[in-house]
């Protein structure tokens, strides 16, 4: 009989030998009576069930034949006009000739990896860094260099130092990765000085950067500072957002801001003849007479209040010396255990005081991440959130004390 494996691709064979499938689940399918602190979901009682499906007869009764026809590969046109618009709003000044949508920023990810990746190509990213990212630069088998963050996002000159060292290593970078705003997992942003110097060393060394820009309007505090696509004078710079943040992530509805130059570049390898025509105009029709704008709004009051809560309640009942970061926005707060303690290990004895979070190792490449994790606000009411800390102040004051 022939060896099943012997029909797969030898890429697969190599992926598949490389177990990370695993971690992407690590400590998020919780047992029943856990409070998941794990899901980077947006809150189910937040989607605007009524509005969506009178925005959805409105779809099918005007232009229904197109919506639910086959589209333009670089996405359905009012939908791209849409977006250029409320982009406007944003003080990003792009055509619709600079947007490909895609199947959620995930699809983004994927396309810009297989443009610039060969296996074997030295991609930058955050440590730590958003899992999927990481799990689509394995996939095309880049090689990762790690660039620590701290407080204010990815270290610049640490940046430079890796940049540096690859250049005498004779390797030159095809990406930087980087979420500079309410960044998954840690919830820490970039200040202006930063993005500045990261462009800097972009152009210095001609890298292109994919500014992942999937949680900048969840902002609940202070002021924004602009985008790397903005300040980017020279087309290296792609940006990535989503719909599933400030939307539903159920609509699988992202896209992809690029230098026109490169769009012409981008399509060919989106092989899926277009993103949902239907799916776009929903979020069109949706968004109509201010709609979605306002629905942003109360987002941002929900998760304030649920990022307060997670915060106050941290403050009480997480035992010193653990730290943890405090977003303006975004999903997720990162914790750091008190030395000698290990998320890894944390994670049963948490479960059994009946709370889950994501252990960090998952979101670093070299096995790093061990005394930290992410914990997410967005996907719980407050009383539950509030629960789930102390239980989890409960479980490391139970390892502190080595019971
Ligand atoms: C930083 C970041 N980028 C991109 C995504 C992609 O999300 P989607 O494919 O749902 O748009 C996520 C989702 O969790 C994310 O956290």
């Amino acid at each position: 009989m022939t060896d099943p494996a012997a029909r797969y691709s030898a890429l697969f064979a190599r992926r598949a030998a490389k177990p990370v499938a695993a971690l992407f689940r690590a400590g998020a399918a919780s047992p029943q009576d856990v409070i998941p602190l794990t899901y980077g979901f947006p809150d189910p009682g937040s989607f605007p069930y009524d509005d969506l499906a009178a925005a959805s007869e409105r779809v099918l009764d005007d232009g229904g034949d197109t919506a639910l026809q086959y589209g333009p590969i670089a996405g359905d046109e009012r939908f791209r006009d849409h977006v250029v618009e409320r982009l406007r709003d944003d003080d990003l000044n792009v055509s619709a000739d600079s947007i490909i949508v895609t199947s959620g920023g995930s699809q983004g990810i994927q396309l810009v990896t297989e443009l610039v990746v060969d296996p074997g190509d030295a991609v930058i990213v955050e440590a730590p860094s958003f899992i999927g990212a990481l799990q689509t630069f394995r996939n095309a088998e880049a090689e990762l260099h790690e660039v620590p963050i701290d407080d204010h996002g990815m270290r610049t000159d640490k940046l430079a130092e890796v940049l540096a060292r690859l250049t005498v290593e004779g390797k030159q970078p095809k990406l930087i990765y980087t979420i500079p705003t309410f960044h998954n997992p840690a919830g820490v942003s970039m200040p202006l000085a930063r993005r500045h110097e990261l462009i800097a060393l972009a152009r210095q060394y001609g890298v292109l950067v994919l500014e992942d820009d999937a949680y900048s309007e969840l902002r609940f505090d202070g002021e924004r500072a602009p985008f790397l696509y903005e300040l980017d004078p020279e087309g290296l710079v792609i940006q990535v957002r989503t719909y599933s943040k400030i939307l539903a992530a159920g609509l699988r509805l992202g896209y992809l801001v690029a230098p026109e130059a490169l769009i012409p570049r981008l399509l060919p390898l989106k092989v899926d003849v277009g993103t949902s025509p239907f799916l776009s105009r929903l979020a069109v029709e949706f968004a109509a007479d201010g709609r979605l704008a306002a629905h942003i709004e109360r987002l941002r009051g929900l998760y304030r209040e649920r990022r307060d809560a997670m915060l106050a309640s941290l403050d009480e009942y997480a035992p010193p010396p653990t730290t943890w970061t405090r977003p303006e926005g975004g999903f997720f707060v990162w914790l750091r255990l008190p030395e000698g303690l290990d998320a890894g290990a944390l994670l049963p004895r948490a479960e059994q005081a009946g709370v889950s979070f994501i252990p960090g190792t998952a979101n670093f490449t070299h096995g790093d991440g061990s005394r930290y994790l992410r914990l997410t606000f967005s996907f719980l009411p407050p009383d539950q959130l509030t629960a789930g800390i102390e239980r989890l102040g409960r479980a490391i004051q139970a390892a502190l004390a080595g019971g």
